[in-house]
Order: C-alpha cells, then sequence, then structure tokens
C-alpha cells in the first residue's frame, strides 16, 4: 500500500448533518443553510440551536450562556497561572482543561455544548485582561459581553453585530483539523472538555487557526495599498506563504471571506470610508488582489485565493480586539462545532483508528 496524500485530502472520516464544505464552487452549509443566509441574520444563539436541532429559544440559550460565562468566572480563582500564560490559545488549553468532566456524561449535549462555550468565552477575555477580568454581564448576548468582557468597554450594537456574524460563520466547517481531532479524542468515549482541549491544541497553527495576527502583521508590513505588489513579489520570492490565502478545500474564493467582508463593510458605511476601518479594508483589497494574481502566475494549477482568515484579521480589529486575541475568539465559536461533532460522533461513529505504514 502506498499513500499519494498524507495530509488524508478526499479521505472520508464521518457523516455529518452539522456542515457541508463544497471547495469546488465556494458552498458552505451550516445547520441546513447556506453561510450567507445565516451570519448576519441569525443570531449566535440561534445558530447554536439549529446546530443541535434544538428548539430551545434564543432566551433560553443566552440565559444558559449567562450562567455558564457567570460559573466561568467563579472559577478563575483556582485556575492557577493558567490564564497568566503568554500565548492566549495556551492559556485557554490549560484553563479549559481545568473545567470538570464528570458533567460530560451528566449533562445533556447541547447544555454540555453551552457550558463549554460560555466557559471558552469567558477564559480567553480574562486572559485578555491580564489579571483584571470583567464580571460577566448575563444580560447579554454572548458577542456583546465577550466584546465588553475582552476589551472593558461597551461595545457598539454595531461591533456586536458584525461579532456576532464572525462567530455564526466560524462555528462549524466540515471535517477540519481541529474538529476531527475532537472526534478523534470522542471516538476513544472520552469526554468532551478533553475533546475541546485537543480542538484547541490543533486550531492553535497557524496553518488552522492562527493566520489572523499574521494577516494584519503583512497589512502593516505594507503600509499603503501601492505597496501590496513589491512586497507581495519579495515575500514569494523568499518562499514564504501569505497568509490569509490558500486553502485545504476551496478552489474559489472562501465563501466565508466573503460573509465576513460584507460584515466589515457594514460598519465601514457606519463609519465612514475615510475611518481607519475604510482605510483598513482598502488596503485589504488590494493585498488580496495582489496575492490573487501573483500567486495565480506562480500556480497556475492550483487556485490560492483568500480565506476565512483574511477577513476575520479585519473584522476582528474593526471591532476593537488585540491580534493576540484573535484565534482564542476563533476557538469560542468552533468550540460549538467540536461540542456538535463530539456529540455526533458518540451518537453514530466508531473508534477512529488508521493505519501507518513502517518504513524503517
Ligand atoms: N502562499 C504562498 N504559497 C502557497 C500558499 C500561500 N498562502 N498556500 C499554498 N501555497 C503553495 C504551496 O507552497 C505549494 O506550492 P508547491 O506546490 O510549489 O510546493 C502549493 O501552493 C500547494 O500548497 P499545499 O501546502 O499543498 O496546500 P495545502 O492544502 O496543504 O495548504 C493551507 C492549505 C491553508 C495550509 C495553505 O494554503 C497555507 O499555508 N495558507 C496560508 C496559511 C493560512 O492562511 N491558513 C489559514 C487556513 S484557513
Amino acid at each position: 500500500m502506498r499513500i499519494e496524500a498524507s495530509g488524508l485530502e478526499d479521505v472520508v472520516a464521518a457523516t455529518t448533518r452539522l456542515s457541508d464544505v463544497d471547495g469546488e464552487r465556494g458552498k458552505l452549509v451550516i445547520a441546513g443553510r447556506p453561510v450567507e443566509d445565516l451570519a448576519g441574520k441569525t443570531s449566535f444563539e440561534d445558530a447554536l440551536s439549529l446546530l443541535f436541532q434544538s428548539s430551545t429559544s434564543e432566551a433560553d440559550v443566552r440565559d444558559a450562556l449567562g450562567e455558564a460565562r457567570e460559573a466561568a468566572f467563579e472559577r478563575i480563582a483556582d485556575l492557577g497561572d493558567a490564564l497568566a500564560l503568554p500565548d492566549g490559545m495556551d492559556a485557554l488549553r490549560a484553563s479549559v482543561a481545568h473545567l470538570s468532566t464528570a458533567s460530560s456524561e451528566d449533562h445533556a449535549p447541547f447544555a454540555e455544548c453551552l457550558r463549554v462555550v460560555g466557559a471558552v468565552a469567558v477564559f480567553a477575555a480574562a486572559w485578555a485582561r491580564q489579571g483584571a477580568p470583567v464580571r460577566p454581564d448575563l444580560g447579554r448576548s454572548l458577542a456583546a459581553d465577550y466584546l465588553r468582557m475582552a476589551t472593558g468597554r461597551s461595545p457598539t450594537d454595531a461591533a456586536v453585530a458584525a461579532l456576532d456574524a464572525y462567530l455564526v460563520t466560524v462555528m462549524d466547517h466540515g471535517m477540519n483539523a481541529s474538529t476531527f481531532a475532537a472526534r478523534v479524542v470522542a471516538s476513544t468515549a472520552s469526554d468532551t472538555v478533553s475533546a475541546v482541549v485537543a480542538g484547541i491544541g490543533a486550531l492553535k497553527g497557524k496553518l488552522h487557526g492562527g493566520a489572523p495576527g499574521p494577516v494584519l502583521d503583512m497589512l502593516d508590513a505594507v503600509g499603503e495599498p501601492d505597496g501590496a505588489g513589491p512586497w507581495i513579489a519579495r515575500a514569494l520570492s523568499r518562499g514564504e506563504r501569505i497568509m490569509g490565502m490558500g486553502h485545504r478545500i476551496y478552489r474559489v474564493r472562501d465563501p466565508r471571506a466573503f460573509v465576513l467582508e460584507r460584515a466589515v463593510s457594514v460598519l465601514e458605511r457606519a463609519e465612514g470610508d475615510a475611518s481607519p476601518i475604510g482605510r483598513r479594508l482598502r488596503l485589504a483589497r488590494a493585498v488580496e488582489a495582489e496575492a490573487e494574481a501573483q500567486l495565480a502566475a506562480r500556480h497556475p494549477d492550483r487556485p490560492l485565493k483568500a480565506n476565512v482568515e483574511f477577513y476575520t484579521a479585519i473584522l476582528l480589529e474593526a471591532v476593537g480586539l488585540p491580534r493576540t486575541l484573535f484565534t482564542p475568539t476563533f476557538a469560542v465559536a468552533r468550540a460549538a462545532g467540536w461540542c456538535a461533532h463530539v456529540d455526533e460522533q458518540r451518537r453514530f461513529g466508531r473508534l477512529i483508528r488508521p493505519r501507518s505504514i513502517y518504513a524503517a
């Protein structure tokens, strides 16, 4: 037996009703709805219910997430140095690992998901506050309270709407690396918290969820739209990868880039095109166009276009989050997908155990 593709391309590892990624046509369906119909139109709370096929009302999901945030906040004092770790994903991995695993067995899957998502939001925000965590406000939506806890300021409605659209956009995405990691753990009959910790570890890498911070570093280095062409050319000639470009599955522009660019455009209209958001968006579009053209010239047979991380960077900066918090914020949303996949794997899956070829 020979392995042609060591990245398991085209290997089917599960059947899922949670999301469908059509890489050739650039279509993403989450919980039965096209992502462009869901994000910006359905709250994160309602999208969570859809993911779990639950009839729980938006208000009840909001309350349950509020209780989960409160419970997680009360645990911060017991986390030791976990939230003092310099990297936000390391801090998240260590703090989520403190959550009780006993309740994984005791709680219904949707309740368990809300408990974990609320906790991830609190721990990520608390890490950003560097030892001065902001107590949750239980009456707010998850997006509103996360922004408030992470920045220490009451967010604008426009910023809350943009973040809410982001959370819905990235909550699930087929058999991506972190979801696969979570499902492998769940397939051994382990607990939800352990599966989520595995997901956090996989999401940290810059080939998966770690790209948006470097996207902003790139935009800062490019400086002005006119500088995009020479900067991209130099980076590619040094053999570097352009962050936020390319995807394992998509052969066209990632549909999530479109949805997130649309959400940023709404913010831009509210603030004006001479605002920092307007200037950032113009620069981003110039860099995207240059990167796409130069990558097409170098790889005529392999379309490499903007992925979700490109406009994630612009959106999360625009709502006021520091770039060190971008990947932890991704984890807040994706924790929902991990939990839903854990539930699916438990109900329908078998132990995931591939083979290797011994080549000593
Ligand atoms: N910039 C420059 N070249 C890129 C590239 C990028 N962003 N993405 C892929 N390529 C090139 C590779 O160097 C490779 O070239 P080669 O055949 O001459 O060696 C070719 O395209 C195929 O790349 P490969 O690594 O096989 O693709 P993959 O499916 O394994 O990788 C990604 C997918 C996402 C890991 C990859 O596109 C990448 O590293 N992107 C940048 C990081 C990023 O944005 N991550 C977030 C993903 S949502």
